[in-house]
């Protein structure tokens, strides 16, 4: 039987520095996708995890539109993607638009988080995702202009991401020009990003 690009020994390209859960260094985002629908009841099921994301205010901020294949609205999300993404994302069972609303209602000011907020709902998502042993691929490339029209979304709401899910695949779905990147990929050490104190460049 042909392998999933899922089925991989994930611990071969990734070793955590200091003991954490285990789902934070395996989740990756694959690129390969059967084609197979996902339930109703799976996407619920991530979806219910990315409703438990804290946000300033507890606004909860984020909007996730969504099509899956097959329905009326899928060639609208679809041909939203731009560069290489409509050759990999064909596969994909859901596609998201994930927006956040730029205003608080709470302070009656502008929301100067719902970007962090709607990136920490989308992390609970991709994570509840990735251990259900589904694709959960985050997209910056798409039109978002194109999209902001084609799903009425309103002024006050930034487009932040979409998001490709779908069941994983075998290579041989995949282009070949993907082939190389299909695999997880490493993070910077910690001390290249966290600083006691100031601010230091490099
Ligand atoms: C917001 C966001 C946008 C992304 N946009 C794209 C994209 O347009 N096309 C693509 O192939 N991958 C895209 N990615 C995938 C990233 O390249 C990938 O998450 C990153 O290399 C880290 O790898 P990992 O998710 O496997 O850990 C995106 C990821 C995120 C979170």
């Amino acid at each position: 039987m042909t392998k999933n690009t899922t089925d991989i020994d994930i611990g071969q390209f990734r070793k955590a520095d200091h003991p954490i859960e285990p789902i934070f260094w395996q989740r990756w985002s694959p690129r390969a996708m059967s084609g197979a629908p996902i339930s109703d009841a799976e996407l619920m099921t991530m979806l219910e995890a990315a409703r438990w994301a804290p946000s300033s205010y507890n606004s909860q901020p984020w909007r996730f539109l969504y099509a899956k294949r097959g329905s009326a609205n899928w060639d609208t999300f679809f041909g939203l993607l731009t560069g290489g993404n409509p050759k990999w994302c064909s596969n994909a069972a859901v596609l998201i638009v994930i927006v956040a609303r730029d205003f608080l209602d709470a302070i009656k000011a502008p929301a100067i988080t719902h970007m962090f907020d709607a990136g920490a709902a989308w992390a609970n998502f991709a994570n509840q995702g990735a251990r259900m042993g589904l694709v959960v691929h985050g997209v910056q490339g798409f039109d978002y202009a194109k999209a902001k029209a084609a799903l009425g979304v309103p002024d006050d709401y930034t487009i932040c991401a979409m998001v490709a899910v779908g069941r994983p695949g075998p290579l041989d779905k995949l282009e070949s020009s993907f082939h190389e990147r299909e695999k997880p990929n490493p993070r910077k050490p910690i001390a290249e990003w966290a600083y006691e104190g100031r601010f230091r460049a490099g």
